[in-house]
């Protein structure tokens, strides 16, 4: 019997995760695994997603279990062991002998047939493990990450790198680390931004069903339904976009010209453009083939795509308005790219700063006097965030701080901010967002004007 296509396409993605460090979303989203089924899909997300969510935690199990050391195993067998243990403890309406059986034919399926029976083995005593345990599937695993104590307990039963939660507890405290984890271990919600009262009509008649988002009066959680087949969706007047994004967005304000310098996928150059409709909207990308994706999916008469190095900006005019939402770790988006956990190091944070500063820098010298900069990462990390802004201010006197406070509070006034305080979202003059405490995705924000 053959293997079915869900469990097929989610083995094949989540080794080209392993061996190519492509972007689960990205695959999952390609033409080649968009043809399958609405159901399959949906199943091939579940479990691409949920193994890279639980990586550390599925490997312990099969440590446990297993009479060979992990690095002794082939890629393909531990990549379907991978999917057997998850189909097991986390998806309980998966049959325990489906679960076992495909992927015992998955390993067959990719030329390993010597280590089928291992692989049936290992799944069996995990089933029969998993027999005794609660009825409500991974309850057991959630009540663990609750009485988690200790920085080292909390990674190893959150599945997260000790290193990571060590410095998230010395930071922002074991309770609030515990929430980050939490809410990194669950599918994000899908949100997105209404430009028009038309648009969120439209999209509710096509039977897609919203709640509201906790942050903003004009994001929406996406709560049953595929709004990317709906014709808002594909007219732009409906967008996909975590409400933290849109919120950074926001904090860039309005002005007549606008840069966006690190733009793809361009959920926010569409924000800017849509909330300036006077502005000319500059939009650069690095790499081409993102420039490229940038020009297909903002089509807005006001926005110029440029592909180039936001270090070597060859404009000779100041902008009064800068988003540099530059690239980072993206420890603010685990929950969505569960695999930055097992590819991030330590040592990487500095190349991030070396390479944000740079582009920050570079930025500033296209401010207008009088215009006003906001640097954006969704990172957790300080050397990202303040760290790489206080490095960049002390070396230009001629640029300050702008306390956040003011512009959200602006944005209160207007209606855009559905939160009752603000307070929550500052931390001293920037924006900082937590996953598991705000309703959206880890931001940072620092807002920077020319003396
Ligand atoms: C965090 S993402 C931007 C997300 C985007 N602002 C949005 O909301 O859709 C950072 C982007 O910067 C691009 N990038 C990286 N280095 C760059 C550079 N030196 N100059 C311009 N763009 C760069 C990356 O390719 C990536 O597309």
């Amino acid at each position: 019997m053959a293997v079915s296509p869900a469990r097929a396409a989610a083995f094949e993605i989540l080794q080209r995760v392993e061996r190519e460090q492509s972007y689960a979303g990205d695959l999952l989203h390609s033409a080649r695994f968009n043809k399958l089924s609405s159901a399959d899909h949906a199943l091939a997300t579940e479990l691409v997603m949920g193994v890279l969510r639980w990586r550390s935690w599925l490997d312990h199990r099969v440590a446990e279990v297993s009479s060979q050391g992990l690095e002794r195993l082939d890629e393909e067998v531990l990549g379907a062991l991978r999917l057997g243990i998850y189909q097991l403890k986390f998806l309980s309406r998966v049959p325990a002998r489906a679960a076992i059986f495909e992927s015992v034919e998955l390993v067959k399926a990719a030329r390993k047939r010597s280590a089928a029976s291992f692989v049936n083995a290992v799944l069996r005593k995990m089933a029969g493990a998993s027999a005794t345990a609660s009825a409500e599937p991974a309850a057991d695993i959630f009540a663990e990450i609750e009485k988690s104590f200790g920085a080292g307990a909390l990674a190893r039963n959150s599945a997260h790198p000790d290193w990571l939660v060590t410095r998230w507890v010395e930071r922002y405290g074991i309770e609030t680390t515990r929430q980050i984890c939490l809410a990194d271990q669950h599918p994000a919600a899908t949100c997105i931004r209404v430009y028009d009262r038309q648009g969120l009509d439209e999209v509710t008649r096509e039977g897609i069903k919203l709640g509201p988002s906790r942050l903003l009066s004009a994001a929406k959680i996406v709560v049953a339904g595929d709004v990317t087949r709906t014709q808002a969706y594909q007219q732009g007047r409906v967008a996909i976009q975590d409400a933290g994004s849109q919120l950074v967005a926001l904090l860039a304000g309005q002005g007549k010209t606008i840069l966006d310098c690190c733009a793809a996928p361009g959920g926010k150059t569409a924000l800017l453009a849509r909330r300036n409709p006077n502005a000319l909207v500059v939009a650069s990308e690095l790499h081409p083939h993102r420039a490229r994706l940038l020009r297909d999916l903002v089509l807005l008469p006001n926005v110029r795509i440029v592909a180039g190095d936001a270090r070597q900006f060859p404009f000779s005019r100041g902008f009064d308005r800068i988003l540099a939402d530059v690239p980072c770790s993206g420890t603010g988006t685990l929950a969505r790219n569960p695999e930055i956990k097992w590819r991030l190091g330590i040592e990487d944070l500095d190349d991030l700063q070396a390479r944000q500063i740079g582009i920050l820098k570079s930025a500033l010298g296209q401010l207008a006097a009088g215009g006003r900069l906001v640097y954006s990462t969704c990172s957790m990390e300080r050397e990202e965030n303040e760290a790489a802004v206080e490095a960049v201010l002390d070396e230009l006197p001629e640029f300050s701080i702008v306390d956040c406070r003011r512009e959200l509070e602006q944005l209160q006034q207007e209606g855009e901010l559905s939160v009752d305080g603000i307070e929550a979202l500052l931390d001293g003059p920037y924006l900082r967002t937590i996953p598991g405490i705000h309703a959206c995705d880890g931001f940072f924000a620092a807002i920077i004007q020319r003396k």
